[in-house]
């Protein structure tokens, strides 16, 4: 079997890079470790950057999330008793983000490529990346074989690809926080009509949404935390005791559909590419949720690659794909920055002393106070362009 690029990994790096060669006439053949179903109901990001949903509505998947997707001018910062907004439409002019669920975006690109008769297969079982370092890469895969001109490793944070780069080819910047964020969906109404960032004593708390009926929630919870030691009232109460903290503002609650535990962890793989095998999205980079920018770094790649992917195969011009990890790592890096600012902005830290503390309150303060320092929140929030 032959393709010109083979793509480890269906989630969104990978359908939509899949998809976006198809709309430059290359072919490319998908292969995902798990079932079409799991993939469709991970639970997962949910802001899009206008930049993210352009580029899903130039490429023509975009017509449900239009429909659906929620857009917002602005998010809320609430701590020490007060709530204070950082619109968008005042700092950042004509920008906005759309809240969306990541899942929706996988359904929707899952079903563009099988519309399209594109080759993307669940459920494939011992991928390999094999003659990295020759033009005839290829991948081996439950007894069958896959050549390719380029491969794209766009399997997330534990696929096969990075760990395929020989060593001491990569450098690798990492930091672990000592906590978790719990995630959940429940079936309740909203309590805001903005995401809600909030700083509590107790620890972090985010109000965001999915639809006008559906709500997601994240606690900062202790590194480790598991699951089972979270019954849904203790949820409720914590969530309840960290945002309703200003007058006024009730919590509403309901039947909690899905919960989960991610670990906080930024990481950042350099060069994103070895030979011809080129790394986008998680697979290269982790960042800590609370910038809301995972999701995009990883469209942001594939738009990259796609476009030097397309000058290679058009116009045999090795140049931009040479340059690939080079122009990807400038937002990379400016996004790793931003969430790890958002992220000690609003998180305890067990080792804060008050002194700490005090810097973090006056951090806030500036950031709401200052049209400066809530612009530079804004724009990077929305997207840098
Ligand atoms: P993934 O979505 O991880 O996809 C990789 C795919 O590769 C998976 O389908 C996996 O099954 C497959 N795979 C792995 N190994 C193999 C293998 N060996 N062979 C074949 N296939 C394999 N980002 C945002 O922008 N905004 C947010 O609000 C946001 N919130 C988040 C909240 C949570 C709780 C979490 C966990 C993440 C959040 N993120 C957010 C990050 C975002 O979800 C990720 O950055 C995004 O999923 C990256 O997409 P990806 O395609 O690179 O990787
Ligand atoms: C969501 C996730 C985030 O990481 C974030 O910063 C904001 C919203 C969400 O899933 O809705």
């Amino acid at each position: 079997m032959r393709t010109q690029v083979g793509i480890i990994g269906a989630g969104p790096a990978g359908l939509l890079l899949s998809h976006l060669l198809h709309l430059r006439g290359i072919s490319s053949v998908v292969l995902e470790k798990r079932s079409r179903a799991h993939v469709e109901r991970r639970v997962r990001a949910g802001v899009l950057e206008q930049g993210t949903v352009d580029t899903l509505v130039e490429a023509g998947v975009g017509e449900r999330l239009l429909r659906e997707g929620l857009p917002h001018h602005g998010i809320e910062l609430r701590y020490a008793g007060t709530s204070h907004r950082i619109p968008f439409e005042k700092l950042v002019p004509g920008r906005r983000i759309t809240v969306y669920g990541q899942q929706e975006v996988v359904k929707d690109l899952i079903a563009a490529r099988l519309a399209a008769g594109g080759d993307v297969r669940f459920e494939v079982e011992d991928v390999a990346l094999h003659d990295l370092e020759t033009d005839r890469p290829c991948l081996t895969f439950g007894g069958a074989r896959l050549d390719c001109d380029v491969i794209a490793g766009c399997d997330g944070f534990h696929g096969v690809s990075r760990p395929s780069i020989p060593e001491g080819v990569l450098s690798v910047h990492e930091r672990e926080y000592p906590f978790a964020w719990l995630g959940i969906l429940a079936r309740v109404a909203p309590s805001s009509e903005e995401l809600v960032y909030t700083r509590s004593e107790r620890g972090f708390a985010l109000h965001s949404m999915r639809t006008p009926e559906i709500s997601r929630f994240y606690l900062q919870v202790p590194a480790g935390a598991r699951v089972e030691e979270w019954p849904d009232e203790r949820i409720w109460a914590e969530l309840k005791a960290r945002l309703e903290s200003v007058p006024g503002f009730t919590l509403a609650t309901g039947e909690i559909t899905e919960k989960g535990v991610t670990p906080m962890r930024a990481f950042v793989a350099e060069p994103m590419q070895h030979g011809r095998l080129y790394l986008a999205g998680d697979a290269a980079h982790i960042v800590p949720p609370t910038g809301a920018k995972g999701l995009n770094l990883a469209v942001a790649d594939v738009r990259v690659l796609t476009d030097a992917l397309a000058a290679y195969f058009e116009h045999g011009s090795s140049g931009p794909l040479d340059g690939y990890s080079r122009a990807c790592l400038r937002r990379v890096w400016r996004a790793q920055h931003f969430s790890w600012w958002m992220t000690t902005l609003l998180h305890t830290f067990d080792d804060d002393d008050a002194y700490a503390r005090r810097l973090q309150l006056s951090h806030l303060d500036y950031v709401t106070s200052s049209e400066a320092a809530a612009t530079t929140l804004a724009e990077n929030y929305v997207g840098m362009p």
